[in-house]
């Protein structure tokens, strides 16, 4: 009987945690209710009691998560002394207690504090007068709160809670968003801005102190919310009274506001006949507007500057230098303890293709390196990991070794702007660990990226790590569910970037869907390879993404890269491909590493694979140190990263009924996706290949296709024929769009032994309508769907691309020679229910 109502009870309870919906909103922060008995027996001496000290709004939050993720997980309730001086509120009672080591010693004398940076913390455990304390300290409110996100995180995670001290590896640990005013995100793909909307901040900024909170509890204490491109109306007074809205609904979670700001503002905002960084009036306009903004913002983190770059103004216009500018606003907020994040991004995007000597991946260094130890000491250079522009696989950028008398962050993206845009899952950590950990051995000592960062490496006062990020309006921030990772895990290694990959998408997985071991496992898997599987359908060799990019960076559109002057040139040609970055007959490149490295990097005998075409031409038929050429690799690789990427559904759809319905399908339905446009990379790349090198595939897969079935050649009622550009993503360069208002078809006998068939149908999906699909077979409807994705090109694009191209797949279906198969595409909105082919696989 009593077996019988706890299985009830087991079932009613699985019942209703599998029924429950959840969004994703909470991100990592869901505190779910914990089940294990094991680990309710190890928290059931916890106390229910929060003793706060400290009375700011910092505090207040700290005090308040505990006291909701304690109740949410354990189902405890906790009651919260209010703040307090003197000791009446510590008698008594087991409790939490919480603040500073000063106003902790204060209230415990007896108690003996850890040494804290300002931002660390300590959790320890205290015996006094009979009762049980656990004392989470902070350097200040800040660590604090720190303190009680990692003490939550090790409940939610179901660990053992022990006594830890932790501090940030480096002061600035921030993001950057790229939000335009008019509520659009540049490079955003998770729908519209969370602090913009019509030119305006937008009155309810719920999002964003969820947001905050999020950022929080993985310690980032910055956040630049405006677009780098910024607008030219952000200094002006009454936005500036909006953007301190921003700034208060973030404070009491410790993250403080940045503004990205043009140089040309004294111009455009003061009217002033100049922006020339020097101008004793310009000088004088920087400190005003200064001075205004922190009588607004009085913690203003700080300005994020981008120049002479893009397109953007900056001091070369007045023959002046970036330390120039940079030293010239950070005079402005020097009293105010304001630091200027002037990016390295300089670059020139008319750089003449035919020079064989010209190279953009050189202009960090040559524009930064001679003014190393002239910027003044609140001055940090934001330099971007690779020396082009977040692609798929760079090496590190050399001006990191360049700046050993200056403050440097690295600037590393969350946002997937080249690696699938929140539609492909891809978890960077592997690739942000790759950069972080590079050791350039400057001065012929070990120097990774990360520790000059840190400042250790060059005994630099600040630094630090900022991810470019792109959260928006959709319920779970970033569009994709597994994306999020992402921002965790920046968030997680901007704090300590020894992590491994493995310690950080463990407590990802767990605490954003739960620690069943199977959930765990599976996912922890999924993420793990992603980034590999993703660079080997996309760039292969460092040759960088092989995506349009001209537009949006999104499918593939290889030969956008070259005959430009945007200098992400792949050098292909028929007898071989690669940039040639060598000093002694290439860019000179590689020279501006130092010594060691760059030998590395010289020679082709020690160069490693990954990065053969980003610092060397050579023929396709050069053999890797893998033993295979490069083309063979180029078109292995591809169907490799490909066939990975077909894994991701079938490997999901095991944790059904694990994991809630709500994500589950969304999260199925972004891998199919994904298998479907990975083959659409494999296929546009390989061909592409096939016909510059005109060397074929050993394995006889690239330009054979036995089974599928251009829509161009079936017959047809209405369709017409349409030429796809590039043609590469497109199955022969072709496709077919239904210009009627009504349906057209396109059918085809099908002629093969009887059997149970997959049958694929390969569309573009345009964001101009929804087109819907049917597929029949003898005439009777087999499957119906709508294309209606939200695919990243979201302005109206009516191109049939890579962008677009899409898939859909029907397995089992029984098929006999004779059998008509037919497709109905009905137009809807423009959008001519285009398609490209249809395969049917055994
Ligand atoms: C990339 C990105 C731009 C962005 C620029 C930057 O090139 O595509 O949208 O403005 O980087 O970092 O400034």
């Amino acid at each position: 009987m009593l077996y019988r109502r706890a299985a009830i009870m087991v079932l009613l309870c699985a019942i209703h945690w599998i029924a429950q919906a959840e969004s994703g909103s909470e991100g990592w922060l869901r505190y779910s209710r914990i089940t294990n008995p094991g680990a309710i027996r190890q928290y059931q001496s916890l106390p229910h009691r929060i003793v706060q000290t400290g009375t700011s709004a910092m505090a207040q939050s700290a005090s308040t998560e505990l006291a909701r993720g304690l109740y949410s997980m354990l189902g405890e309730d906790i009651q919260q002394a209010p703040s307090l001086s003197g000791d009446h509120g510590l008698s008594g009672a087991d409790a939490f207690v919480l603040g500073t080591n000063d106003e902790l010693h204060h209230l415990l004398p007896r108690w003996t504090p850890q040494p804290l940076k300002a931002e660390g913390f300590s959790v320890s455990r205290f015996k006094d007068g009979g009762n049980n304390y656990w004392i989470i300290a902070g350097g200040s409110p800040r660590g604090e709160l720190y303190g009680v996100f990692h003490l939550l995180e090790q409940v939610a995670e179901e660990h053992a809670l022990a006594p830890d001290t932790e501090s940030p590896s480096s002061p600035i640990r921030w993001v950057d968003q790229w939000d335009n005013f008019d509520g659009s995100i540049e490079r955003g793909y998770a729908g519209r801005s969370i602090f913009f909307d019509g030119g305006h901040v937008r009155s309810d900024l719920s999002r964003v102190s969820e947001y905050a909170r999020l950022l929080a509890s993985i310690g980032i204490n910055g956040c630049d919310v405006n677009n780098v491109n910024s607008d030219l109306r952000t200094l002006q007074p009454d936005m500036l009274r909006e953007l301190a809205r921003i700034a208060d609904a973030m404070r009491p979670w410790g993250v403080r506001l940045a503004l990205s700001v043009d140089l040309s503002s004294p111009q455009i905002v003061g009217h002033l006949p100049t922006f020339a960084p020097l101008d004793p009036t310009v000088i004088d306009w920087w400190q005003q507007k200064t001075d205004e903004i922190y009588s607004l913002i009085p913690d203003l983190a700080g300005y994020v500057v981008k120049a002479d770059s893009e397109g953007r103004l900056g001091p070369s216009k007045y023959g002046r230098n970036p330390a120039q500018a940079a030293n010239a606003l950070a005079h402005a907020l020097q009293s105010h303890h304001g630091l200027v994040l002037y990016r390295g991004f300089v670059y020139n995007q008319h750089l003449d293709w035919r020079d064989p000597k010209a190279d953009r991946a050189r202009a960090g260094y040559d524009n930064f390196h001679s003014l190393d130890g002239t910027f003044a000491p609140n001055v940090v250079i934001q330099v971007k990991h690779g020396p082009i522009d977040f692609q798929v696989r760079e090496p590190v950028s050399p001006l990191f070794t360049a700046l050993q008398h200056t403050s440097q962050a690295v600037e590393l993206q969350v946002s997937q702007q080249y690696t699938g845009q929140q539609r492909h899952m891809v978890f960077l950590v592997p690739m942000l660990k790759a950069a972080l950990d590079t050791d350039l051995r400057a001065q012929n000592r070990t120097t990774p990226v990360k520790e000059i960062v840190e400042g250790k490496s060059f005994h630099q006062p600040l630094g630090g790590f900022v991810g470019v990020a792109n959260v928006g309006l959709d319920a779970n921030w970033l569009h994709h569910p597994m994306a999020m990772a992402n921002l965790y895990g920046f968030g997680k290694l901007a704090w300590n970037p020894d992590l491994t990959t493995d310690q950080i998408i463990d407590s990802w997985t767990r605490l954003t869907f739960g620690n069943n071991p199977r959930v765990v496992s599976t996912i922890d898997d999924l993420q793990r390879n992603s980034w590999h599987a993703y660079e080997q359908y996309t760039g292969p060799l460092g040759v960088g993404t092989l995506t349009d990019i001209i537009g949006i960076h999104y499918g593939p559109g290889i030969e956008s890269a070259e005959r430009n002057g945007w200098g992400q040139w792949i050098r292909a040609a028929h007898r071989g491909i690669g940039m040639d970055r060598t000093i002694a007959t290439g860019t000179g490149y590689i020279g501006q590493y130092p010594p060691e490295l760059a030998k590395v990097y010289e020679s082709l005998a020690t160069c490693p694979d990954e990065l053969l075409l980003f610092m060397h031409h050579v023929p396709y038929a050069y053999v890797l140190h893998s033993g295979k050429t490069v083309i063979q690799h180029v078109y292995d690789s591809h169907y490799a990263g490909a066939a990975t990427a077909a894994t991701y559904a079938s490997r999901w759809q095991r944790l059904h009924g694990l994991i809630d319905e709500e994500r589950y399908q969304q999260t199925l339905a972004l891998f199919q996706y994904q298998a479907g446009h990975a083959i659409v990379w494999r296929d546009a790349v390989s061909e592409w290949f096939l016909r510059m090198s005109g060397i074929p595939d050993a394995a006889g897969r690239v330009g054979h296709f036995p089974d599928r079935i251009e829509a161009e050649s079936m017959q047809s009622d209405g369709y017409t024929p349409v030429d796809v550009t590039p043609w590469e993503t497109a199955s022969g360069g072709k496709a077919v769009v239904c210009n009627r208002i009504s349906a057209c078809t396109l059918a085809q006998v099908f002629n093969k032994p009887a059997g149970a068939y997959t049958i694929a149908v390969q569309y573009f999906d345009l964001r101009i309508g929804a087109a819907q699909f049917e597929l029949l077979l003898n005439g009777k409807p087999i499957a119906h769907w709508t294309a209606d994705d939200t695919l990243p090109p979201a302005v109206v694009d009516r191109r049939i691309d890579g962008h677009t191209s899409t898939r859909f797949t029907l397995p089992g279906v029984k098929l006999a020679p004779g059998d008509t198969l037919t497709l109905r595409g009905i137009p809807d909105g423009g959008e001519p229910a285009p398609v490209d082919y249809i395969e049917i696989t055994k």
